[in-house]
């Protein structure tokens, strides 16, 4: 058995599907805190839990060989130690790109603390980390929707930014194909693409114009900040454009190298999702 976290999220609902269909068998189980409205693909088990009470995560775990697990839900330690307990023998950990790039940002240090957790858990393990996700895009989608400006701050800053669905393609081979244990895999897109030219393909894929504006540090700041608080605040906007460096900048051929399918590009999630910003 394998137990998808985050089930009903960008990674998870994608990886469930790949389990269902490359999957070479695998019964899978989709953890969520609301079952009846995961709605799961067909053959998907769906089971409650709440990583941030580990004790409700045990039933989920019953029977499990395989643990793909997001970060930072929850007491990380305890959920691994009742993994462990509960017989799991490989975790798939999704950390972050700047665990690599950006270690001294309070974030990073968080997914370093956890990578060093899962490390010393005394499971087989295989660590992610995914550079910004495409469907960080949607924080805008409201606007988009609402036909006003999207406005973002270092518009012409071109990072790798991932598809979620290749996460979850590197992901489905870690879990269900031998050769990935003990493996960091850095994951990137195909090539950098910019704020505005996301907001380009956007636009592209819902089929009208999305006027676009950029923004400074302190105006972006100022919006993000009542969300994520002061350092993550800063932390993100570091990492979209404010102190940028090489190894964020890179595109990487981890993905394609893994699953033998190039990774895909933004515009394929926009277009997969133009429903969201109509
Ligand atoms: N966005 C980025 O650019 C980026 C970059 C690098 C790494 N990451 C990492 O990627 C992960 C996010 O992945 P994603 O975008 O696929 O997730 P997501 O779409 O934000 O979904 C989060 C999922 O977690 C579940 N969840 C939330 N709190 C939970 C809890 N207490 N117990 C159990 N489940 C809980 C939710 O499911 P239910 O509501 O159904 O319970 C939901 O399906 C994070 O770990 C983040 O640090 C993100």
């Amino acid at each position: 058995m394998l137990l998808v976290t985050g089930a009903t999220g960008n990674i998870g609902r994608a990886l469930l599907g790949e389990v269902r269909a490359r999957g070479a068998g695998w019964p899978v189980r989709g953890l969520t805190r609301d079952a009846a409205r995961a709605a799961f693909p067909a053959g998907v088990e769906a089971v409650e839990g709440d990583l941030a009470e580990p004790e409700s995560v045990k039933r989920a775990l019953d029977g499990v060989r395989s643990l793909f697990l997001l970060s930072r839900l929850g007491p990380d330690a305890e959920i691994l130690t009742a993994a462990r307990a509960a017989g799991v023998e490989h975790v798939v950990l999704v950390s972050s790109i700047t665990a690599l790039t950006h270690p001294h940002l309070g974030p990073a240090r968080e997914n370093l603390r956890v990578e060093r957790l899962v490390k010393d858990s005394g499971l087989a393990w295989t660590i992610l980390r995914p550079t910004q996700f495409a469907s960080n895009s949607l924080m805008w989608a409201e606007a988009i929707r609402a036909g006003e400006t999207v406005r973002a701050p270092y518009a012409d800053t071109g990072l790798p930014t991932i598809h979620p669905a290749d996460i979850a393609s590197v992901a489905r081979v870690a879990l269900t194909e031998p050769g990935h244990r003990g493996r960091t895999y850095a994951l990137t897109g195909p090539k950098p693409v910019s704020a505005r030219h996301q907001v380009e393909a956007v636009a592209a894929a819902v089929g009208r114009d999305v006027p676009f504006a950029e923004i400074s540090r302190q105006e972006a700041y100022a919006q993000m900040v009542a969300v994520f608080g002061d350092e993550a605040a800063d932390a993100v906007l570091d990492v979209t454009g404010g102190d940028v460096n090489d190894e964020l900048l890179a595109v990487r051929d981890t993905v394609a190298r893994i699953t033998g399918v190039p990774a895909r590009p933004f515009r394929q999630w926009a277009t997969e999702n133009a429903g969201l910003f109509r």
